[in-house]
């Protein structure tokens, strides 16, 4: 790399090219706005099918480092299902869904999967590009490693960074634990809108949840202290009165700001 080059400032030199597919905004307008949080859904299943193709667009969400820090449980057997919906306070979302999806953030798999972007290169019989090999084996661990157990390293951490950030544009984060499951639940929640708007696009409908019993959930899917619950999604389709009102979003200029 050239003096003053970066793993973030380096063009790649590769042969490659992908066109833009042509894609119809109506339509993705249509899907867009018609999904809406479904309380009560149709006593008709819906294929599983139709939810490994969602649970398929939900992979594809963009996500950090393309370190893909999620999992998703698909749960359509009847006895844990009810269990599911009961510690889901038993609403009428989670009780007459068709299946419900844990989406799990996980803060221990990023290291595995740095392993596997490397993998991927070389299995594709392509030279691992220096950059690509720098950021996977250098830069990913050092930013979402050196917290250690429980936290432990983050002090020097923060020290570490915060100190360098004084005379240089620096990463600040993830630092402390906590950190590292935000990281992890911000792509995690992409993945999820995409599972939501893929179910509308296949004439379904979802409900995603956050009201849950999280230790008995996570009990009842046997998770540790890695695995983040970030959101449970019914999924199935609309029942008649299944939306409960007119969708209310408050005014723009309240959100957006033209600097
Ligand atoms: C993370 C998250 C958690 C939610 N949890 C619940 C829930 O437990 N129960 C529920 O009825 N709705 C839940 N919702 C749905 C919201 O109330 C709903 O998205 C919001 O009122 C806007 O309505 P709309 O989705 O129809 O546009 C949740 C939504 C999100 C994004």
């Amino acid at each position: 790399m050239k003096e003053n080059e970066t793993v973030f400032t380096k063009k790649l030199d590769i042969q490659y090219s992908e066109p833009a597919a042509e894609v119809s905004f109506e339509e993705f307008d249509k899907v867009l706005r018609s999904r809406r949080s479904v309380r009560v859904f149709k006593d008709e299943p819906i294929a599983d099918s139709d939810i490994d193709k969602a649970i398929e667009h939900g992979l594809l969400a963009p996500n950090s480092s393309n370190l893909q820090p999620w999992e998703f449980f698909v749960v359509k057997t009847p006895k844990i299902k009810e269990e599911l919906a009961r510690y889901c306070f038993s609403q009428n979302g989670a009780k007459t869904a068709s299946h419900l999806i844990v989406c799990v953030a996980r803060t221990n798999t990023w290291k595995e999967h740095c392993e596997l972007m490397l993998k991927g290169f070389r299995d594709s019989g392509e030279e691992v590009p220096a950059v690509v090999e720098q950021y996977y084996k250098k830069i990913a661990p050092a930013a979402y490693g050196l917290i250690g157990p429980f936290g432990i390293l983050s002090p020097f951490k923060w020290l570490l960074l915060n100190g360098i950030g004084l005379t240089k544009v620096m990463a600040r984060g993830p630092v402390w634990p906590s950190d590292l499951k935000t990281w992890a639940v911000k792509s995690t929640a992409l993945a999820c809108e995409n599972i939501m708007l893929s179910l509308r696009a296949l004439g379904h409908d979802s409900l995603p949840m956050e009201g849950y019993d999280e230790c008995r959930v996570k009990k009842l899917l046997g998770l540790g202290r890695h695995q983040h619950l970030v959101m449970i999604i019914g999924a199935g389709k609309r029942a008649e009165g299944g939306v409960y009102g007119p969708q209310v979003r408050f005014p723009k200029e309240k959100f957006v700001h033209q600097i």
